[in-house]
């Protein structure tokens, strides 16, 4: 699990510091200002290597590079489990080698660490099968460095050139569990069971079928509230997403088990998440449980091994959803601004901040976390400024205020708090008779 993160002229700010919560972590913080970026880092730190190294094929998750010219540095702590001592490491940018520099030997285990990239990219990193081992004192890397991804490997296998199939897929695995009846489906039933959008709208897997003449494989379907059975290759983008995020836990867990056997090892104690605008295609109903089923989902799964949730998010519902739970003792809110100055270059600022509860959505809008002037359209914001002044303007008369009045009415609800209090104030003093 990660502890800390600190890195010096790489990414959009020239400095960041993170100080993580052990269970859940919130980025905040408008598009291109790095919230993709440090879960890359976050990554990097815990396995060594860049998703991109690993899977050429992927889109994103490239190395970072440093900013300027000078030093560049990425240090982190982290641990392995609840009772081993932190491991500190500092990496610099060696420009020679166009690198970053590391130990030999095998990374310490930072526990099992699954990381969902917003484009439906995954990586996987799993102590009981991304080791390296030494042999006379030289590295041996004789496992894969990671599992890593591509949208499409997730639903139709993973392969490496030199080592042949990595992972068959969710496809070929679903339709495979639910044939064999055992372990691997119940959970993945449950976890799909759990992370629905509502009660009455759970994804239930239905019969195995075929879709096409040339497609030979049996085709997992889930059965749709208005009564059909969809399959899996047809669902909508939210619930793909959905179901590869349960794919990918369970088929990373089960695999972690049956490698810990044999092994003999116990399985990890600690299971670390990233998880890049966690309400990615989501309705609203779905975003404001999204992450108290995760929560709920990786407890189930793993049963005694801890888990450090570290997500970014655009969505006022996802932030307003976790009030009830949010613990400052484990969990932490981290926003990233973009900061004008008067004289002087903008610049980027990441910033830890006290979770307070809010107690509505649009109020998380207009907060620090999102930093709208108000939770309306453009349009009415103009005219409720234009209103806001008006009623405190000594000079304003009645013509303006009709003016007013008809954009008002365009523009709010009839039961706008705004409308009604400017009715009030307007009629009381004859602007609109
Ligand atoms: N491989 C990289 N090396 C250095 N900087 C990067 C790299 N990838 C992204 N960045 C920085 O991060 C910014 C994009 O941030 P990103 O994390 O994608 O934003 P968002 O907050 O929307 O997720 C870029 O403008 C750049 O400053
Ligand atoms: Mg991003």
């Amino acid at each position: 699990m990660i502890k800390n993160l600190k890195m010096n002229n790489v990414g959009p700010a020239c400095n960041m510091e993170l100080e993580f919560g052990k269970r859940l972590n919130l980025l905040t913080g408008d598009n291109g200002l790095g919230k993709s970026f440090l879960l890359d880092i976050a990554w990097w730190a815990l396995t060594r290597k860049w998703p991109a190294e690993i899977n050429p094929r992927l889109p994103g998750g490239l190395m970072a590079k440093p900013y300027e010219s000078g030093k560049a540095s990425i240090e982190f702590t982290f641990t392995a489990n609840s009772k081993s001592k932190p491991v500190n490491y500092l990496s610099t940018f060696d420009r020679k080698a166009q690198a970053w520099t590391g130990k030999a030997d095998r990374p310490s285990n930072p526990g099992l660490v699954i990381y969902a990239q917003v484009d439906g990219s995954f990586a996987v990193w799993d102590p009981a099968r991304n080791y390296w081992r030494k042999k006379r004192n030289v590295d041996v890397q004789d496992r894969p460095s990671a599992y890593v991804f591509t949208p499409r490997e997730v639903w139709d296998g993973l392969r490496d050139e030199e080592r042949g199939l990595l992972c068959n897929g969710l496809v070929s695995d679903w339709a495979g569990w639910q044939k064999e009846k055992g372990q691997a489906f119940k959970s993945l039933s449950s976890i799909l069971e759990k992370i629905s959008p509502s009660i009455d709208e759970k994804i239930i897997p239905g019969d195995l079928t075929r879709i096409s003449l040339d497609d030979p494989r049996d085709i997992p379907t889930i059965k749709m509230p208005y009564g059909q059975s969809v399959p899996i290759l047809h669902a909508s983008a939210g619930i793909r997403r959905n179901i590869a995020l349960a794919y990918l836990l369970v088929w990373s867990w089960e695999e972690h088990i049956k490698a810990s056997n044999l092994l003999e090892e116990e399985p990890t104690s600690q299971v670390v998440f990233l998880i890049d605008e966690i309400e990615a295609h989501l309705h609203p109903k779905w975003q404001r449980r999204i992450i108290s089923s995760l929560l709920g989902v990786m407890d189930t799964l793993t049963n005694k091994a801890d888990v450090q949730i570290i997500t970014s998010t655009h969505s006022p519902l996802v932030m307003a959803s976790v009030e009830p739970a949010f613990d400052a003792s484990k969990d932490a809110w981290f926003d990233l601004d973009f900061i004008r100055v008067n004289k002087g270059n903008p610049y980027v600022e990441l910033n830890k901040r006290s979770f307070v509860r809010l107690g509505d959505v649009s109020n998380w809008l207009t907060s620090e976390a999102f930093d709208l002037k108000s939770a309306r359209s453009i349009e009415a914001e103009k005219v409720l400024k234009d209103a806001a002044i008006a009623l405190s303007d000594e000079t304003f008369n009645a013509n303006m205020a009709k003016i007013l009045d008809a954009q008002l009415r365009e523009l709010l609800g009839e039961t706008d708090p705004f409308w009604m209090r400017w009715r009030f104030v307007a009629e009381k003093k004859g602007w609109l008779s």
